[in-house]
């Protein structure tokens, strides 16, 4: 059993604190680059839930918050499938895409084509972790909190086996635990 949530990890990548200042200097880019526009963030559920309620609310603007959900291309060949839409028309509107983590860039690749197509004034991403070394398709990120190592990340957002999005900092998982199958236990 764990004392606290923190010994799941066995190095802090990013405390609370570290997270809260660049999401707001973030926030800070967001508001100047987008005053005076229909902006709408698309963010993608569910790892982003945590950075798009801190990045919104960094944003000093009236925006429009926005939701998608979808099915992960891995052993599917690249197909993705969209499992709940947006509930906002976009059209004519600016949009950014706010994601957790970018690595192959295939989901982002995917969301912004189907984006694209609904005809929005203007598309951009934001994301607050990218870890370019693991793109396979290109695509252009306009803001970007940190860059990664490639090891297995888990906090604010990211999960193992659905577990320690809760965790309020960013951390590489224990080895121990990522050997684990946690589906059955309780923590
Ligand atoms: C993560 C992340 C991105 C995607 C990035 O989602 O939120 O959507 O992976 O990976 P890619 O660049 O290789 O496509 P995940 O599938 O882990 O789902 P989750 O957000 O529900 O945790």
């Amino acid at each position: 059993m764990l004392k606290s949530m923190r010994e799941v990890v066995s190095r802090v990548l990013f405390s609370r604190q570290q997270i809260q200042d660049r999401v707001s200097e973030l926030g800070t880019a967001v508001t100047a680059d987008y005053r005076g526009k229909d902006l709408v963030l698309v963010s993608v559920l569910m790892g982003a839930v945590y950075f798009v309620t801190d990045l919104s609310q960094a944003v000093n603007l009236p925006l429009t918050l926005d939701f998608m959900a979808i099915s992960g291309y891995g052993g599917s060949g690249g197909v993705v499938r969209i499992l709940k839409d947006l509930d906002h028309d976009i059209s004519n509107r600016h949009v950014l895409v706010v994601e957790d983590i970018v690595d192959t860039g295939l989901t982002l690749a995917y969301l912004l084509r189907s984006l694209s197509a609904r005809n929005p004034q203007s598309i951009s991403v934001c994301t607050l972790l990218d870890r370019p070394k693991l793109r396979i398709v290109e695509i252009p990120i306009r803001y970007v909190g940190f860059e990664v190592p490639e090891e297995f990340l888990v906090g604010y957002g990211l999960d193992y086996q659905g577990k320690f999005r809760n965790l309020p900092l960013i951390g590489i998982l224990r080895e121990d635990i990522l050997r684990q199958d946690l589906s059955s236990t309780k923590g």
